[in-house]
């Protein structure tokens, strides 16, 4: 799947949110580095912490089949939004958990315009367990 279709498939995947709080959809779609594709939207809760982002059920729905750290390829990001929609700090580090610094972070507007950053970027200085 190349950048277009990964950013598609966020955007398509956004239909599903669970939003009745904010009424903002937000999809995510992570590619593996066996192909797979594993798609992701946000998860909301009456009690709002309980709030799950799109980001990070994508990847903890990865972690559930059986991927590891260094199983991923990249990432898209969509939401129906005017700029382009970056991951939360939480699922910033989230993704630090198990994706490289170098992986491809896809963002996308509602002009399907893709703004393409590593996670590094997105994440400098990131707290991570090499010390641990
Ligand atoms: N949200 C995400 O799903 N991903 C982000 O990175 C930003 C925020 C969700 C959480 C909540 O359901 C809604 O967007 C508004 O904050």
């Amino acid at each position: 799947m190349n950048k277009e279709q990964l950013v598609e498939s966020a955007r398509f995947i956004m239909k599903n949110a669970y939003i009745p709080y904010s009424k903002f959809p937000v999809g995510a779609t992570l590619l593996l580095k066996d192909g797979t594709v594993i798609n992701g939207v946000n998860v909301e809760n009456v009690s709002f912490g309980a709030t799950n982002c799109a980001e990070r059920t994508a990847i903890f729905t990865a972690i559930a089949q059986g991927y590891k750290k260094g199983d991923f390829e990249a990432i898209a990001v969509a939401g129906d939004t005017e700029d382009f929609l970056p991951p939360c700090s939480i699922c910033r580090q989230v993704l630090a958990e198990f994706c490289s610094p170098e992986m491809p972070v896809y963002l996308t507007n509602r002009k399907k315009e893709i703004k393409e950053l590593t996670l590094r970027e997105l994440l400098p200085y990131a707290f991570t367990d090499l010390e641990m």
